[in-house]
C-alpha cells in the first residue's frame, strides 16, 4: 500500500530518520581495521538506543519460507558482498576494504532507512569512483522525486547514470516506500522506463537505494539465506536515503 503521510506523521518520520543520520555520522569515525562486523553492529545498536530508537532490522521477518528472521541491527556487506551481510565475530574488517552498512531505525512507530559504503584505509581510485558513482546515482534519481514525475523517472535516471559510468545495477532488489512499515509500496527499481509507474505526490516518503556493481550485474545468495554477493567477485557499493516528497524539491531525511 502507498501511504501519504500527514504533517504529524512526517514529523515522526523526520525523528526516526534523524537517528540514522546521527548514526552514520558517528560510525564514519568508528570503523577501523581489525574490528569485527559484529562489533560494528553493536556500536550501531548502541547509538540507535541512545537516540531513542530501536533497530528495526533485528528480528525482521521477510515472510519467505525457510528464510530465518534477521539476527542483527545492521546489514554489513564487505567488498563483493552487495547487501544483507550478516554481522559476525568472525568477519574482520581489513585495511583496503569497502564496507557497506544498511540500517533502519524505528522510533515512535516510524522507520528511517539509509545505507552508506565506507572506505577503510587506502583503496584504488577506481574503487573510490565506484562509491562516488553509487552516491551520485541517488542524487541523479532524486532530481525526479517531485510532483509531475513518476517512479519510473527516478529508476530510469539511476540506471542510465550508472550504466553511463560503466557499472551495473542490481536488478533483484530495489528501493521502496517507507513509513510505519520498513517496506511499503511502491517498489523503486534502480533501472526502468522514464514516464512509467506511479505518480509522485507530496507526503510520500521513499527509500531510494542504488546498489551498484563494478562488474556484471549478476548476484548470488549465500547459504545463510541473507548475504548477497556479486557472481563475478567484483566490488559492490550501496547508498540509500529516506526522502520526503514535497511540492518542490525532495527533503533528504537521513542526512543532517
Ligand atoms: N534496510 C534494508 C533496505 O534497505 C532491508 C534490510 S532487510 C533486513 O531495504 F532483514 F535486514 F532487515
Ligand atoms: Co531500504
Amino acid at each position: 500500500m502507498v501511504t501519504i503521510k500527514s504533517k504529524k506523521e512526517i514529523e515522526s518520520m523526520r525523528d526516526a530518520c534523524k537517528v540514522v543520520a546521527i548514526l552514520y555520522n558517528e560510525l564514519e569515525n568508528k570503523i577501523k581495521p581489525g574490528m569485527s562486523t559484529w562489533e560494528l553492529d553493536q556500536i550501531a545498536e548502541k547509538i540507535m538506543k541512545e537516540n531513542g530508537a530501536i533497530p528495526a532490522e533485528k528480528g525482521y521477518n521477510p515472510g519467505i519460507k525457510g528464510v530465518p528472521a534477521y539476527p542483527a541491527a545492521t546489514c554489513i556487506s564487505i567488498n563483493d558482498e552487495v547487501i544483507h551481510g550478516v554481522p559476525s565475530k568472525h568477519k574482520i574488517i581489513k585495511e583496503g576494504d569497502i564496507v557497506s552498512v544498511d540500517t533502519v531505525a524505528l522510533k515512535n512507530g516510524f522507520n528511517g532507512d539509509a545505507a552508506r559504503t565506507f572506505i577503510v584505509g587506502n583503496v584504488p581510485n577506481e574503487t573510490k569512483r565506484l562509491i562516488d558513482v553509487t552516491k551520485q546515482a541517488f542524487f541523479e534519481g532524486i532530481k525526479y522525486a517531485k510532483p509531475g514525475y513518476r517512479i519510473g523517472d527516478i529508476s530510469h535516471a539511476i540506471g542510465e547514470y550508472v550504466h553511463s559510468q560503466g557499472y551495473s545495477v542490481v536488478r533483484e532488489f530495489q528501493g521502496h516506500g517507507i513509513g510505519r512499515s520498513m517496506h511499503e509500496d511502491p517498489g523503486i527499481p534502480n533501472y526502468g522506463k522514464a514516464g512509467k509507474g506511479l505518480r509522485i505526490e507530496p507526503g510520500m516518503t521513499l527509500a531510494i537505494e542504488p546498489m551498484v556493481i563494478q562488474g556484471k550485474p549478476n548476484i548470488l545468495e549465500l547459504d545463510d539465506g541473507w548475504t548477497i554477493i556479486t557472481e563475478d567477485g567484483s566490488l559492490s557499493a550501496h547508498y540509500e536515503n529516506t526522502i520526503l516528497i514535497t511540492e518542490k524539491e525532495p527533503e533528504i531525511l537521513t542526512i543532517i
